[in-house]
């Protein structure tokens, strides 16, 4: 056979780091060679493959040389979690990686390769330490509430394989004023003593009670004593730090988080994306997915998934309860009034053929008369029609006027 040291050289560099559907192609190559009576080459090809097995065994993954890197004890579930001294309120939560979603948020492809930087480097601690880089240990991720930061910072520590020790400063941030700075303290050491990533969600509540004249001093000693953990901490493990309002963070408190991650609002495809996403088992045509993408512009994913929700219950109910996408999206609309381009909005609760021209015209839809149909439960044909006769009442309407 022609070229085929290219080809095994491809095959093995493309083994290397293999996904499923790689191995899979490979897989496919050597079949067929086999049957073409290519035996010495399908030969060839199965040593790639199983030593590209065994390597895969020997090797440690990625995430067992990044424990190696992040001292401390491992954490367990009955290790004890600091509580306030007052109230006996646990200061954290601790969620292992077990029991987070293994499927990771949707995000654009800038902000996807942005975190798949962050968990390569993280992951390869060890190679870039040697030839002196040192990897940020810190990262803040910032953007509107419902855009998936929250699943995000879990869904990375889930990649690395460690434990999450969760601080909610929203809910904390009074029990920290008055008590001395005994509560931060307690938390941080709890934190650096254990292998885990440290996670500040609500960050800027610390920042919004700062606005009370009655507080300042108070908060401004918090602040003080959430810096210092945080410098301390730097060197020790893991933290991420999440915020809806990124302004109202002191730059002090921003300075000290060496990535700063903007999670915006998904674009057409990617609401598109999370529609799909949280379907299953419900089977939607993409007709019904690309309407939904349009209709939550401006939405978070948040948003998106509960409307996806909503879909599926009237899609699955008795036959004379079921509702069509159109009904659901006006449920939506005017529940989420505010957040429905009011253009879009008004559509939905006008008269159809206005609404199925907009969808048929608008050039990110890009309606067929089929899709159209399948969103109305009508055929092609009654569409058509009902679409023709709106036109000529206009047509009428122009030159009468
Ligand atoms: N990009 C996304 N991909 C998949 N799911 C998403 C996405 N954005 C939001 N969600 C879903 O929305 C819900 C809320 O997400 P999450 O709590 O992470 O948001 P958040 O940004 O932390 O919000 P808040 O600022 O209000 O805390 C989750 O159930 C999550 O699955
Ligand atoms: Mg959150």
């Amino acid at each position: 056979m022609e070229h085929f040291a290219i080809i095994q050289a491809l095959c093995r560099a493309a083994m290397a780091d293999a996904s499923p559907a790689v191995r899979k192609q490979v897989e496919r190559l050597r079949d067929a060679l086999l049957k073409d009576g290519e035996s010495k080459h399908a030969a060839t090809l199965t040593g790639l493959l199983t030593t590209a097995d065994r390597t895969k065994e020997i090797s440690p993954s990625r995430i067992e040389r990044s424990k190696s890197q992040i001292l401390g004890e491992a954490l367990t579930r009955n290790a004890p979690i600091p509580v306030d001294r007052e109230t006996a309120a646990a200061l954290a939560e601790v969620i292992f990686p077990a029991d987070i979603q293994p499927s990771a948020p949707l995000f654009n492809a800038t902000v996807s390769q942005a975190i798949g930087t962050i968990i390569d480097e993280w992951a390869n601690f060890e190679a870039l330490s040697e030839i002196d880089i040192r990897p940020s240990k810190t990262c803040l991720i910032y953007g509107a509430p419902g855009t998936g930061k929250t699943r995000l910072a879990l869904w990375i520590a889930q990649q690395l394989d460690l434990p999450v020790v969760l601080v909610k400063l929203d809910g904390l941030v009074s029990s920290f004023l008055g008590t001395t700075a005994r509560n931060i303290g307690n938390l941080f050491a709890f934190a650096n003593r254990h292998r885990c990533v440290l996670l500040l969600d609500e960050f800027d509540a610390i920042a919004k009670v700062r606005d009370d004249p009655q507080e300042v001093g108070e908060i401004k000693r918090v602040v003080n004593a959430l810096l210092q953990n945080l410098d301390v901490r730097r060197d020790v493990g893991f933290t991420i730090g999440i915020t809806n309002h990124p302004k109202l963070l002191d730059s002090a408190v921003w300075r000290r988080f060496e990535v700063q991650l903007e999670i915006p609002k998904p674009d057409f495809e990617m609401r598109k994306a999370i529609a799909a996403h949280f379907m299953p088992p419900v089977k939607a045509p993409d007709s019904h997915l690309r309407l939904i993408a349009w209709f939550t512009e401006g939405s978070t994913g948040a948003e998106i998934e509960s409307l996806v929700r909503t879909y599926k219950k009237a899609t699955t109910v008795r036959d004379e309860d079921k509702r069509g996408l159109l009904d659901t999206l006006r449920q939506f609309a005017t529940l989420n009034a505010a957040r429905v381009q009011s253009e879009r909005r008004a559509l939905l609760f006008d008269d159809p053929a206005n609404l199925f021209r907009a969808m048929r015209n608008d050039p990110i839809l890009d309606f067929s008369m089929t899709d159209i149909g399948e969103i109305a439960g009508k055929d092609k044909s009654t569409v058509s029609r009902q679409l023709g006769r709106q036109v000529g009442r206009s047509t009428d309407e122009v030159s009468n006027g």
